[in-house]
């Protein structure tokens, strides 16, 4: 059994998130432990709420609330969303827990033992109008590199470079609008990146099976030269600086964020002291492999900003095994944009379908080796041809044909032939296939896989044509019809990793009952035997239902589908 621990880039606390940032990181991570757990793998998937910096602070502002009850309202907010869309997390934390500080502290002092932070005095922005620094997001202004207008201070939306408040042309405040802005001086504490370089340089060159999107990002920053980078920052929602001269200063939230991969995972073993131990997923932990899902623009920070604080820590921490970034998925052209409030989000997607046609129709078309768009007649397109017509439709005839020609229950009898030996080699290829896929986390091929097989259970049940040959060979049509009854729970099996509550809906009415479905054995010719004959179909009704041009229309009127 292989320990394998999931992390997904972990959601700004600022508002419920979009489908762009679910298919990005929470969403592929979830399918991937759920796929390894039913492998039989020790799996832990943690993901928390990302509670520091600016965007929290001026969104609680807006809400006019504090920002402690801000952000604890609105984490309870985003798991219960994360729940109903069957994110299967082990833990969803906070980086604003008591864990996190005290490690974030700590990875600050080893830094500092080691030769690695220095004290510096900087100019930062200062606005007369709102009394007070601008760090960050608090900035806003025109980017030097690409000239997108609404460039935040810590970084550009647009071309996705990592920016100093100092680098804005054209710099006004984000709270007030004010212009009327100066330099003043103030100390802060530096993470000495230089000097890091060169172990990292070793460290990503060792990393030969990434993603080409992941090391090429990395690559290009190493390049260009890794700056030491300001820590610190003068804010008052933060983890403390515990350090003389720094009491009204927090840490900036990019340096406590990835340490609470590790946080939350010791919140996780805290609930349960005698069962859980963190340390063995984290430290000296040889035996994990640590995989990390999340979108292009947090590459950065996972391949040189983490990785940086942990190998200057000298401890031995675990370092990420594999990395797996995302392009963009895009809205009708546009951005999908948490401040416009453009695109569909999480909770107004589950109000109009069940989760697992988001699920599907997300990862069936992820934005993998480039971004995909999303428009509901896409989307409409997906669900009605693969979910209702492909699987949707296969389950229905075989279950309808079973009720009303063999009283609901998986008949006896009959002798499988040629076209079930032809069966079932096809099926052996495409189940390695999709496991393969899985494997690699490359989730458009995987789901071309699943559906493959999908179709290949409604070609066989249309060549074999039991309602037919119940005429003439009753004894071989319920074999037929097994073999079809056959193919629908092995097809629940294989999906559950991606539309699990419409996987045990299917499983439960075969009265099967486990929570995680166990992996097919890969061989057909034996997962085609699992379901005993005997057994009898519970009330299912209709998987999917499909969505009709004229509800496309109007979800893109109530969305607003015009191009931005
Ligand atoms: O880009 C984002 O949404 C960040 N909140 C991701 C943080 S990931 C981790 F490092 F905490
Ligand atoms: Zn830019």
């Amino acid at each position: 059994m292989a320990r394998i621990l999931v992390t997904s880039a972990l959601p700004y606390i600022n508002g419920i998130k979009h489908l762009g940032n679910l298919v990005g990181s929470m969403l592929p991570a979830d399918i991937y432990a759920r796929f390894e757990r039913q492998r039989g793998n020790d799996v832990l998937y943690i993901c928390a709420t990302d509670e520091h910096g600016t965007p929290a602070e001026l969104a609680a502002r807006e809400e006019g609330l504090e920002v402690d009850e801000y952000c604890r309202q609105q984490q309870q907010i985003q798991a219960d969303i994360y729940r109903q869309f069957d994110l299967s997390f082990d833990h969803f934390g906070r980086s604003s827990s008591a864990e996190n500080r005290e490690l974030t502290q700590h990875f600050c002092r080893r830094l500092d033992d080691n030769g690695l932070i220095e004290e510096r005095t900087t100019q930062q922005v200062y606005s007369k109008a709102d009394q007070r620094y601008l760090p960050d997001r608090y900035i806003i202004g025109t980017c030097p590199h690409c000239q997108y207008e609404a460039a935040r201070g810590d970084q550009c939306e647009n071309c996705t470079r990592v920016l100093d408040p100092t680098d804005l042309l054209e710099p006004r405040s984000a709270i007030s609008g004010s212009t009327d802005l100066e330099l003043r001086e103030t100390r802060h504490l530096f993470l000495l990146q230089s000097k890091l370089a060169g172990r990292l340089e070793k460290w990503i060159d060792q990393q030969t099976d990434w993603p080409i999107l992941v090391t090429s990002i990395a690559k290009k920053w190493l390049k260009e030269g890794l700056h030491d980078r300001g820590i610190t920052r003068d804010l008052s929602w933060g983890v403390p600086v515990d350090r003389k001269g720094f009491e009204d200063k927090v840490f900036y939230v990019w340096f406590d964020a990835p340490i609470e991969y590790i946080a939350a995972t010791q919140e996780w073993a805290n609930e349960e002291p005698e069962e859980r131990d963190w340390r063995s997923w984290w430290y000296e932990a040889d035996d994990v492999r640590y995989v990390q899902f999340m979108a292009k623009d947090n590459v950065p920070f996972h391949t040189i900003s983490f990785p940086g604080t942990i190998l200057g820590s000298g401890e031995p921490w675990k370092m990420v095994s594999y990395i797996k970034g995302f392009n963009w998925l895009t809205y009708y052209g546009g951005k999908f944009s948490t401040s416009r409030k453009r695109g569909v989000f999480m909770d107004r997607a589950l109000e109009k379908f069940p989760a697992d046609y988001w699920r599907y129709w997300l990862i069936a078309n992820a934005p993998e080796s480039d971004d995909t768009d999303f428009t509901f007649k896409f989307f409409a397109g997906g669900v009605n041809k693969d979910l209702a017509d492909t699987f949707g439709n296969f389950v229905n005839r075989c279950w309808k044909f079973t009720q009303s020609r063999f009283d609901g229950v998986v008949p006896e009898g009959g002798q499988p032939g040629e076209a079930e030996r032809q069966l079932a080699a096809v099926l052996d290829a495409k189940m390695a296939a999709y496991t393969a896929h899985l494997e690699e986390m490359r989730f458009r091929k995987a789901l071309a896989d699943l559906r493959a097989m999908w179709v290949l259970g409604n070609e066989y049940l249309t060549h074999a044509a039991p309602w037919k040959v119940i005429k003439e060979d009753p004894e071989q049509a319920a074999m037929m019809v097994r073999t079809g009854m056959q193919l629908i729970r092995l097809f629940a099996v294989l999906s559950w990793p991606v539309i699990p509550s419409t996987s045990l809906r299917v499983l439960e009415a075969l009265g099967e009952k486990d929570e995680i479905p166990a992996w097919p054995s890969g061989s057909a010719v034996d997962d085609l035997q699992a379901l005993a004959p005997g057994t009898p179909l519970g009330e299912l009704g209709i998987l999917f239902r499909k969505i009709p041009p004229e509800e496309q229309e109007s979800l893109e009127l109530e969305f607003g589908g015009e191009s931005g």
